[in-house]
């Protein structure tokens, strides 16, 4: 009889990973027996756990009631009351929302609308875009080409937009110098920016786009003080906008609802989508300001795009859902302290561990980075593949959780992140480090640490 032949395209095409057949909270059910303790919510997405019941039931009354109708002929109920939940009250001057199906289709509309807005004002020399190095924006190849992960968009350099350029990523714990505070770091970055915006000529640059809250690439970075403050007055100084991408920071993850509250600037535009629809549907949105969106409106007044699935209403219902249940269980405060709790409790276990040279993230959103040599800061080997032992092992014992390597530099480095669901409790929290406590000290007895 010819060998059982697994149709479906895996992330590996040479493992078949166990199927999931339930979840509720924290926790996933594989097939074989396995309760995994789900440590970063796949990959920051489930920030309400699984199996919400309230979710679930409102995924299944939209269904019964309509479950798609196209947005060139209809708008639905579900798509009017997010966008009145999520921009109604016109956060930072976001005043309009455009709903998508990922994080790749949310930067994709944001790098398109910058674009368009800078046609309809008069300013079509404006197609640049600056990014950092070390970032994810998705995989599509406009977002390919704004990331600037070199492992990622090596593949398919050929193909990617040279519209892009990158400076150097606000990651303190690699880019600092000794020698400098995080003042003089801070200064040294926002210099590099100007040069860049000089490099290409400042009216050509349409926007700078970052992550507040560097996500999978590097594990949890957060800015340094004054750093966003910086940017954003630099964009203002030559006319450029400010795209954030929060797909994965966003919603709540980081303790406020958008990531650059903390950072006391707000985008022109923002990317968001994991903690959106926590998983339930397929959904992410760009949130415009009404500037940008009024002026299209004056101008052609259409944006120039569209998906198929573009408010999806099925996406929406469980999307509205999700946001209602982070309000009304005050989630956002239970972040907070959650968040805590992970911090010390990270730091208690890793703190003074030999091969642990940061411990890091705001929020529950936090990773530690893994290091051959404390003092020097130095990587293991890649060849080692630390990252994907950890993984193996911490499933083995029973922890999901989101190891990456490349973390320097796309090439070399190892980082785990963690991105609890909100509703974790304080014993699920430690649970956590323990778990990965052990799956590191394994994985490193393994490679000869
Ligand atoms: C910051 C960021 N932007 C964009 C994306 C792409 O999102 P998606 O995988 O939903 O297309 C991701 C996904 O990890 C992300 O972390």
């Amino acid at each position: 009889m010819a060998a059982h032949k697994c149709r479906v395209m895996h992330r590996s095409l040479r493992q078949t990973p166990p199927k999931a057949f339930g979840g509720e909270g924290v926790w996933l059910f594989a097939e074989d027996g396995r309760k995994i303790l789900d440590s970063s919510g796949g990959a920051a997405v489930s920030c309400l756990g699984h199996q919400h019941p309230r979710v679930i039931e409102a995924i299944k009354k939209q269904a019964s009631k309509l479950a798609y109708a196209h947005t060139a002929f209809f708008s639905s109920e579900p798509a009017e009351e997010l966008a009145e939940k999520l921009v109604g009250h016109e956060p930072g001057g976001l005043a309009y929302v455009y709903f998508v199906s990922g994080g790749s289709e949310a930067v994709e509309a944001s790098i398109k609308l910058a674009r368009q807005y800078f046609v309809e004002i008069g300013e079509p020399r404006r197609q640049r875009f600056i990014a950092r190095r070390q970032s994810y924006h998705g995989n599509t190849l406009g977002a390919l080409a704004a990331g600037g992960n070199a492992w990622r968009r090596e593949p398919y350099a050929p193909l990617l937009s040279q519209a892009f350029s990158h400076v150097t990523p606000a990651f303190a714990y690699h880019e600092k110098r000794d020698h400098e505070s995080e003042a003089d770091f801070v200064a040294r970055l926002a210099a590099e920016l100007e040069a860049e915006f000089q490099r290409l000529g400042p009216d050509t640059v349409a926007a700078f786009i970052a992550e507040p809250v560097v996500g999978a690439t590097s594990g949890c970075v957060p800015a340094p003080d004054g750093y966003f403050k910086a940017v954003r007055e630099i964009c203002n100084r030559h006319g450029a906008l400010l795209i954030l991408d929060e797909v994965m920071s966003g919603m709540g993850r980081t303790g406020t609802l958008h990531a650059w509250e903390q950072e006391g600037i707000a985008p022109d535009i923002q990317a968001i989508a994991k903690g959106l629809g926590g998983g339930y549907q397929p959904i992410g949105a760009m949130l415009a300001s009404g500037r940008i969106t009024d002026t299209i409106r004056d101008g052609s007044g259409a944006f120039q795009h569209g998906h198929t699935y573009l408010a999806h209403p099925l996406a929406c219902a469980a999307a509205l859902e999700v946001q209602r249940i982070i309000d009304d269980e005050h989630l956002l405060d239970q972040v907070k302290d959650r968040g805590r709790q992970l911090e010390r409790r990270l730091t208690e276990r890793f703190g003074n561990h030999r091969h642990v040279g940061d411990i890091r993230g705001r929020g529950l959103f936090w990773a530690i980075e893994l290091v051959a040599d404390r003092n020097r800061r130095e990587p293991f080997d890649p060849a080692l593949k630390l990252h994907q032992k950890i993984k193996a092992a911490a499933f083995e014992g029973g922890l999901g959780c989101y190891p990456s390597g490349g973390t320097v530099d796309g090439r070399r480095g190892d980082h785990v992140l963690l991105a609890p669901p909100y509703v974790a409790t304080p014993n699920e929290i430690d649970m956590i480090v323990d778990r990965l406590g052990r799956a590191v000290d394994l994985s490193l007895k393994n490679i000869g640490h």
